[in-house]
């Protein structure tokens, strides 16, 4: 079974191939149009899409040394993300699914996320708690299996990697900023400025991270009206890091006490942080669960991740009726779980 996987739902082009050997190619191009503007424009991105989209996946298919005739399925992002981007890919999928008479899949994005870290390990013990961490949700599940999980905390308001990148474009970082923030960080003094941890103490498994976004621009318009000398930069960067991954570390913990789990994902964009990373590892050593993380390549936008969950997925139909993934009205399905509630 070959799996072509497209990903466009936000500011990355990507094409994978995933087969029953595993991931043979994995091609993600970055826009870096947006960078300018402190953040995302959809119509720009859109339009990057289209000029990329036909290369990136020559290239996936060519690094997997794949013909198109030999491609079982195409696994493609169908939601959630900018609807510009989103359309660019899904007709991109469409069309070549309808002209080789194979298959396509629709994916949830967030649930490419969520499974990702099985691109990597083939000895994850369900259920786990997952933490699904990126620019645009902040979510934890219980995930029983591979096609059944339930939402147990959510963000109330925006998500961390929002907060990251907000908080670097009030620095002047530039976008995205999680990253850089993070490499500033590592240099700074976690302690020396304390930024409010939102919800933390509270009994739910939410998150909220606009208090910590009011409180720098607060905290700067006080200490800094004139800009943040470049020296003061790392211990403010490494603060607002140590304020995020204690959050997001109690409240996984939290979750997966509450269900009695010994195995802890975290995926999206934010896992990639190298204080979130650390965070978890020191607190699952003293808890005495595993924690699994994706490499830094598969923690942000990627088709290795949807062509994993396509894959999945056609062997699972195979068994069954492959009929409800076929052609273009399976990309107006929504992909839904056997099991989706949304508290528990
Ligand atoms: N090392 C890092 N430290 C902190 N944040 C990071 C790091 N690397 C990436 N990020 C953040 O991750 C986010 C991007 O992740 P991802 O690509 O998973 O999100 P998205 O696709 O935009 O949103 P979603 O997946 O919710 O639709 C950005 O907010 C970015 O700043
Ligand atoms: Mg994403």
């Amino acid at each position: 079974m070959t799996v072509l996987g497209i990903e466009s739902s936000c500011d990355e082009t990507s094409a994978a191939v995933y087969t029953d050997q595993g991931l043979l190619s994995n091609i993600v191009s970055s826009q870096t149009v947006h960078s300018k503007f402190g953040g995302i424009i959809p119509e720009m991105a859109s339009r990057a899409h289209v000029e990329h989209i036909s290369r990136v996946v020559r290239t996936a298919l060519e690094e997997a040394n794949c013909k198109m005739s030999n491609v079982d399925a195409v696994a493609v992002t169908t939601h959630p993300g900018l609807h510009g981007s989103l359309i660019v890919g899904s007709n991109f999928a469409k069309g070549l699914a309808l002209s080789h008479n194979i298959p396509a899949i629709p994916v949830n994005h967030i649930e490419g996320h969520l499974y990702s870290p099985f691109l990597e390990f083939d000895d994850i013990t369900l259920p786990m708690i997952a933490l699904v961490v990126s620019g645009g949700h902040t979510s934890l599940f219980h995930v029983e299996s591979t096609d059944a999980y339930e939402v147990v905390g959510n963000t109330r308001d925006d998500a961390a990697g929002e907060a990251f990148d907000k908080v670097a474009k009030m620095l002047g970082l530039g976008y995205p900023g999680g990253i850089v923030i993070d490499t500033l960080g590592q240099k700074g003094n976690p302690q020396a400025f304390s930024f409010p941890r939102g919800m933390i103490r509270d009994r739910n498994l939410d998150f909220s991270f606009s208090g910590l976004k009011t409180a720098v621009r607060v905290f700067l318009a006080e200490h800094y009206p004139q800009g943040v000398p470049e020296q003061d930069l790392p211990d403010i960067c490494a603060s607002v890091m140590e304020a995020i991954a204690e959050v997001l570390v109690v409240k996984t913990m939290k979750a997966a006490k509450k269900r009695g789990v010994r195995t802890i994902a975290v995926s999206g964009g934010v896992s990639a942080n190298s204080r979130v990373r650390s965070f978890f590892h020191e607190a699952a050593e003293r808890k005495n669960v595993r924690v699994v993380f994706p490499s830094l390549e598969y923690c942000t936008d990627n088709a290795a991740m949807i062509a994993w969950i396509g894959h999945t997925k056609a062997q699972q139909s195979l068994e069954k009726d492959l009929s409800f993934v076929t052609g273009a009205a399976a990309l107006r399905s929504d992909g839904k779980k056997a099991k989706r509630k949304t508290r528990g």
